[in-house]
């Protein structure tokens, strides 16, 4: 067995967060679960937090004990709460989280940000993606969506590409740097979990089947879960600022498509 951790993991009510907090205690881990609802089955400590609310993220970094080893940003909405509550969750509320707790967290620390396929389109959309991220700290965030003209059913992938630009340039950013905190990103396919119902709703039954049958099936939780722990232990400690697709192949054959190989 690797090293026990003390992990905090955000979304641990539902889904990947759930399984990740359960491969964790399993495997020896102290977890400190975050999510919008108590899981109805604990796995060590729970806080209650919303993370789309710059005070309740503040509250909840008080609330956390100091000597941290990793910090899964897992949590995440859909889309169909409109853009701007969509990137204050997805994107802004999961940087202040990372930013505040990185004096909490152990040199050497990593940070594991859950992104998604959907957020492959950061480097089509480099003037926007840097607008996004250049917003510092908590900001105006339906501002912010209309500064960079983010409509509503854009705000899922939009969070996403922000949050993978973000990534890259968090594992170079001194607050993580100088104290060898790794700051890395998991991006799943389609995952059998509550939000892929929401998804088929916003993006279309065709989309997300079409996805589904070019690796031919979807992913579950237990396929992410282990990813998310392997980059959050020591084994991945030559590992920063990457982003570690677990999708089946999706990406590699939308790489195939778009790159035109
Ligand atoms: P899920 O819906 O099963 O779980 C999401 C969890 O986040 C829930 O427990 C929910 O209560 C929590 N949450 C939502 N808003 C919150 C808030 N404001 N504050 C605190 N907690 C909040 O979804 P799943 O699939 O487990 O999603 C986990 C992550 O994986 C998300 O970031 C999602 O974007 C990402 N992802 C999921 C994919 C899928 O097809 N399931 C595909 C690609 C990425």
């Amino acid at each position: 067995m690797s090293q026990s951790q003390t992990l905090v993991i955000t979304g641990v009510a539902s889904g990947i967060g759930r399984e990740t907090a359960r491969l964790a205690v399993a495997a020896g881990h102290d977890v400190i679960g975050v999510d919008l609802h108590a899981p109805a089955e604990a796995f060590g400590r729970f806080i209650a937090a919303d993370l789309g609310d710059p005070a309740a993220i503040a509250a909840l970094v008080d609330a956390l004990p100091s000597g941290i080893d990793a910090l899964l940003n897992v949590a995440g909405v859909s889309g169909t709460l409109g853009a701007a509550k969509t990137l204050a969750i997805n994107f802004y509320g999961l940087r202040m989280l990372s930013e505040a707790v990185a004096p909490k967290l152990k040199p050497g620390g990593a940070i594991v940000n859950v992104a998604s396929i959907a957020g492959f389109g950061w480097r089509a959309n480099l003037e926007r993606t840097k607008g996004l991220v250049a917003a510092s700290g908590f900001p105006d965030v339906a501002a912010v969506c209309t500064t960079w003209g983010v409509p509503d059913d854009l705000g899922y992938p939009v969070s996403k590409e922000a949050l993978l630009l973000w990534t890259f340039r968090a594992a170079h950013q001194p607050r993580f740097k100088t104290r060898g905190i790794r700051v890395n990103a998991v991006s799943p396919g389609p995952v059998e979990t509550p939000i892929l119902g929401q998804f088929r709703a916003v993006l279309g039954d065709a989309r997300v089947d079409s996805d589904i049958s070019r690796v031919g099936r979807a992913g579950t939780s237990s396929d992410i879960a282990p990813a998310i722990l392997f980059l959050a232990s020591q084994q991945a400690a030559w590992i920063n600022g990457a982003n570690l697709a677990v999708d089946g192949g999706l990406e590699a054959s939308v790489n195939a498509e778009v790159l035109g190989f």
